[in-house]
């Protein structure tokens, strides 16, 4: 009988496989097991952004004033789908799990930006967005947009929080950004963010008019309303978040739906 040979070239083979079968096993069953976990801690972030830029949720803690937890503030909020050509609700659309940045990829269902129309250089802007809807005893009293544009680095995204009056800032804040720390990256400084609550977005027109400005004007200037100070030494970012925010409040982004808002109201 052939002697069995623990160092042969076939039992090295044979103990090699089965180590990786075994662990790629492991590897697996976690994958799947933990897919729902992972799948709600996004889903926790994105609720936690968004309320952050609403100014419900302090940067840091994830229980409002009142105490309430994450999801308990998140139900305030109705989240809705809008056709951004027509500026109105769709209605029958499935809104959960809907990713309006993915669909901005495929052509089908986004619409390409030329050049000149591109203020926020996206590139794609998809056909429909998500909007996430709080109203009260006397109608709407927060509006949270998705936004996103390029910095100096790479596309920044995040959310625009606005009043019911559909005219003032409530809030913005980013959830992904490559701008430099201490520079570009000071969008997330809460001092910073502290600066948008009442910024007024649009002029006597409707126009967006937002401006991230290195000299501010004096004080009671007609345009003071519409300054927000730009970041220093990040005159790239500064100008990239004023762009994005123009944009998406502008007629390529949501501003049919705030107009059509507007006059419902
Ligand atoms: C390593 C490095 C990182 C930088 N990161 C940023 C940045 O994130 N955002 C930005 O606007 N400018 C950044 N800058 C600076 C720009 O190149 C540019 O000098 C600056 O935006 C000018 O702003 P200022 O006119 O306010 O001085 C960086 C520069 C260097 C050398």
């Amino acid at each position: 009988m052939a002697e069995f040979n623990k160092d042969g070239l076939g039992n090295i083979l044979f103990v090699a496989v089965a180590v990786c079968l075994v662990c790629s096993v492991f590897v697996s069953a976690a994958n799947v097991s933990l897919k729902p976990q992972q799948q709600r801690n996004k889903e926790l972030d994105q609720k936690e952004n968004i309320l952050r830029a609403a100014g419900l949720l302090e940067a840091g803690k994830s229980v409002g004033n009142d105490g309430r937890g994450v999801d308990e503030l998140f139900a305030d909020f109705t989240v809705k789908a809008v056709d951004l050509d027509t500026g109105r609700y769709l209605t029958d659309f499935d809104t959960k799990g809907y990713d309006g940045v993915r669909m901005a990829k495929d052509p089908a269902h986004s619409r390409d930006l030329a050049e000149e129309e591109d203020t926020a250089t996206i590139g794609r802007r998809e056909n429909v967005s998500l909007v996430y809807v709080m109203e009260g005893e006397h109608g709407l009293e927060k509006l949270v947009l998705p936004v996103r544009g390029y910095g100096l680095w790479g596309t920044l995204y995040g959310y625009l929080a606005i009043d019911g009056d559909l005219e003032t800032v409530s809030g913005l804040g980013f959830y992904d950004q490559k701008e430099t720390p201490g520079l570009g990256g000071e969008v997330d400084n809460p001092k910073w963010k502290a600066k948008w609550p009442g910024v007024k977005l649009f002029d006597a027109s409707g126009n967006p008019v937002v401006r991230l400005v290195k000299s501010p004007s004096p004080e009671g200037s007609p345009g003071k309303v519409h300054e927000v100070d730009a970041l220093s030494g990040a005159s790239f970012t500064s100008r990239g978040v004023q762009n994005l925010v123009n944009f998406w409040t502008g007629e390529l982004g949501f501003g049919p739906f705030i107009a059509n808002l507007k006059s419902a109201s």
